[in-house]
């Protein structure tokens, strides 16, 4: 397959751009649009129901998919969910069950700690499930079941879409798994379906606020450090936001789950530290609220990323990224796409090599 950048100036801002549409043809792949309810892809079912745990296993962007997943499972499949940095799962030495389904997840489907987890897991009497984006990968090949990413190819160092992608494949398995549990109901399915076929057009929306997010590159490119906070599931978003501003920009950037943030990043903030808070109005917004204001009275520069009634509660921000409304299920897919686009466009204003930053592969086969 030839791929090329199209009239984008990177790869990786097109792949951004990408994303309602990659995202909506891999959740065709797990949704069955007439009865609007979860269907495994053929090749691809599991019944989830036996399970006592879930052990996933990812590196990088991907364990990240990985953590947002834990939310899911726990919460929608009341499934406990193990999760690991793949190169630290087995010197943990946790005790596996023979039967039980390890997930591991990757873009390239070669990296090779991943794999080596897979190894481990495999030889202990485990079922491999492996959510994989190019299917010809050898984890693919060595998985009992392939829910696959129909990202397309990913050519950016940092990735981007195959997370989205990654996302959506989880939020269906999680779906899949409440009902096999018996903890959702028909009802209960129709409706975060529901939320995921919408899931397109919000990202789209959302793509909207770039140029907004692109006024916001000088400041950044002037910082040193930045901070990125969020609860629940933004926690792992405001992983990725730092994750991808240091990778392509090397400003040092770090997340932080926003309750932490009085046990010791606070001890970092002043005027010089730009503070991103990924805060939808939930239930959990007035207590990133209330971590916001800490900052604020020590002078911190808030950029807020949230929806209309959370713009509505704000306090002081440097600047408040408004992104659709949704329900508080898929806000990972949206809330990932401003934080995409404020890492790409600081490092562009910096003027770093992109697409393929000093360092770093997009496959990493050494352990
Ligand atoms: C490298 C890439 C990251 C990626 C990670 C895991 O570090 O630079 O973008 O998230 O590997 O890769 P995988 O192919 O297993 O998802």
């Amino acid at each position: 397959v030839v791929v090329d950048k199209g009239a984008h100036r990177h790869f990786m801002s097109k792949e951004i751009a990408e994303q309602p549409e990659v995202v909506g043809h891999t959740l065709v792949r797990f949704i069955d649009m007439t009865s609007g309810r979860v269907r495994l892809p053929a090749g691809g079912d599991f019944d989830f129901s036996g399970l006592d745990r879930l052990a996933i296993s990812a590196c990088g962007t991907a364990y990240y998919a990985g953590l947002v997943a834990r939310y899911w499972f726990e919460k929608f499949a009341r499934l406990p969910v193990d999760i690991d940095i793949a190169s630290e799962f087995r010197y943990r030495e946790p005790p596996l069950t023979p039967g039980g389904l390890a997930l591991m997840i990757s873009q390239s489907g070669e990296t090779a700690d991943t794999l080596a987890t897979l190894r481990h897991c495999r030889a202990q009497g485990m079922k491999i499930g492996a959510v994989v984006n190019v299917p010809t990968s050898t984890i693919a090949r060595e998985a009992d079941v392939v829910f696959p990413t129909v990202a397309g190819v990913e050519v950016g160092v940092a990735s981007t879409k195959a997370f989205t992608c990654q996302l959506a494949v989880l939020a269906a398995l999680a779906i899949k798994a409440g009902r096999d549990r018996k903890v959702l109901s028909e009802e209960d399915e129709a409706k975060l379906v529901a939320s995921l076929i919408e899931l397109p057009r919000l990202m789209a929306e959302t793509l909207r606020l770039e140029p907004q997010i692109e006024k916001l590159a000088q400041t950044f490119s002037k910082a040193l450090d930045v901070l990125y906070l969020g609860r629940g599931t933004s926690y792992p978003i405001a992983l990725e936001g730092a994750l991808k501003l240091k990778e392509i920009s090397y400003i040092h950037a770090e997340g932080y789950a926003a309750g932490e943030l009085k046990h010791g990043p606070i001890a970092l903030v002043d005027e010089n530290v730009p503070v991103v808070v990924l805060a939808p109005y939930d239930a959990l917004f007035e207590k990133t609220a209330s971590n916001m204001q800490e900052v604020a009275a020590r002078g911190g520069r808030i950029v807020l990323i949230t929806d209309r009634e959370g713009a509505g509660h704000a306090g002081d921000t440097l600047a408040t990224i408004v992104v659709p409304d949704s329900y508080a299920f898929v806000s990972p897919l949206i809330y990932a796409i401003p934080v995409q686009l404020l890492a790409y466009h600081t490092a562009v204003f910096m003027g770093t090599d992109v697409d393929q930053p000093r360092n770093l592969a997009k496959s990493v086969t050494v352990e």
